[in-house]
């Protein structure tokens, strides 16, 4: 049980790589705020996180809001008495050409995937600094630029997922000293609703084409790897990102 006691908050956990990392972290020890915009389908997967014996708490959050995250952060500490993990999951793509992209796409997708991380992560922090220990995990993606892999139609989500990285070696060199170790994940296909939204049937050869796996990565292939990056075995982790895409990067 490597996360045994610990209190994790995971965004965007009602379905995808956030539910399976928020079933993982569970089925792991830890005490798990399932935090989502659609606050029905987190319910259903704190059900199922206590049906497997584990404990969880569904909190709406639009992490585009401070309020709504100091809210979530509160009532995380207020349940389970401390917070320990953030993992920074929640994200939106939006497939757009440059020509037909608006100002509110790019703000829109900034503000969830970038912004959204920074506001969670300052919340987090205040609670994981007094007590000299914590774990902030940031999902960015292979679609970050300057990879050699790029994705058409898609330069804010790209934008977006660069500026994770950066904020995330930022975030390390501040908060490493105070116990509180920052990493991201970044991963390639996974075979969740975002990448049905991604690719069109006739492109799905073609992308597999270019995954020495041959095959998409599934949720739960992501979530073994935020388990890891939470734990204690990953005490002298902190400032990089992890690559988790079935080899796609070195094609
Ligand atoms: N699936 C992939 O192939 C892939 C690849 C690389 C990176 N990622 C990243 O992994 C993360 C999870 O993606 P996924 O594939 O599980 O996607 P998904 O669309 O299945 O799930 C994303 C979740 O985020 C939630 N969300 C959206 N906007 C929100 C907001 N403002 N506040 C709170 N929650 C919000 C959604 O309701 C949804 O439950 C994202 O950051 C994504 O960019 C996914």
């Amino acid at each position: 049980m490597q996360l045994e006691n610990r209190v994790a908050i995971i965004t965007g956990a009602a379905r995808g790589i956030g539910e399976a990392i928020a079933k993982v972290f569970a089925q792991s020890g830890s005490l798990v705020v399932v935090s989502d915009l659609e606050i029905d389908e987190c319910r259903q997967v704190v059900k199922a996180i206590e049906d497997a014996g584990g404990k969880g708490l569904a909190i709406r959050c639009d992490v585009r809001s401070r309020q709504e995250i100091e809210n979530m952060v509160r009532q995380a500490v207020d349940t389970f008495g401390k917070l320990d993990i953030l993992v920074n999951n929640a994200g939106i793509l939006g497939r757009r050409p440059l020509l037909k992209l608006s100002e509110e796409d790019w703000d829109l997708t900034l503000g969830v995937n970038l912004k959204g991380q920074f506001l969670c992560a300052q919340a987090a922090a205040r609670e994981m600094v007094p007590n000299k220990w914590g774990r902030i995990i940031n999902i960015g993606s292979i679609s970050m630029g300057g990879c050699g892999m790029a994705y058409p139609h898609i330069a804010h989500y790209t934008a977006s997922k660069a500026g994770v990285i950066g904020l995330t070696s930022a975030l390390a060199l501040e908060l490493t000293p105070h116990g509180v170790n920052v990493t991201a994940i970044c991963p390639g296909v996974i075979d969740t609703a975002m990448a049905a939204e991604a690719k069109a049937p006739e492109q799905i050869d073609r992308v597999l084409a270019r995954v020495p796996a041959g095959r998409f990565g599934q949720p739960e292939e992501v979530a073994r790897v935020a388990a890891f990056l939470a734990s204690e075995e990953a005490s002298y982790i902190s400032g990089n990102a992890i690559i988790v895409d079935g080899g796609w990067l070195v094609t």
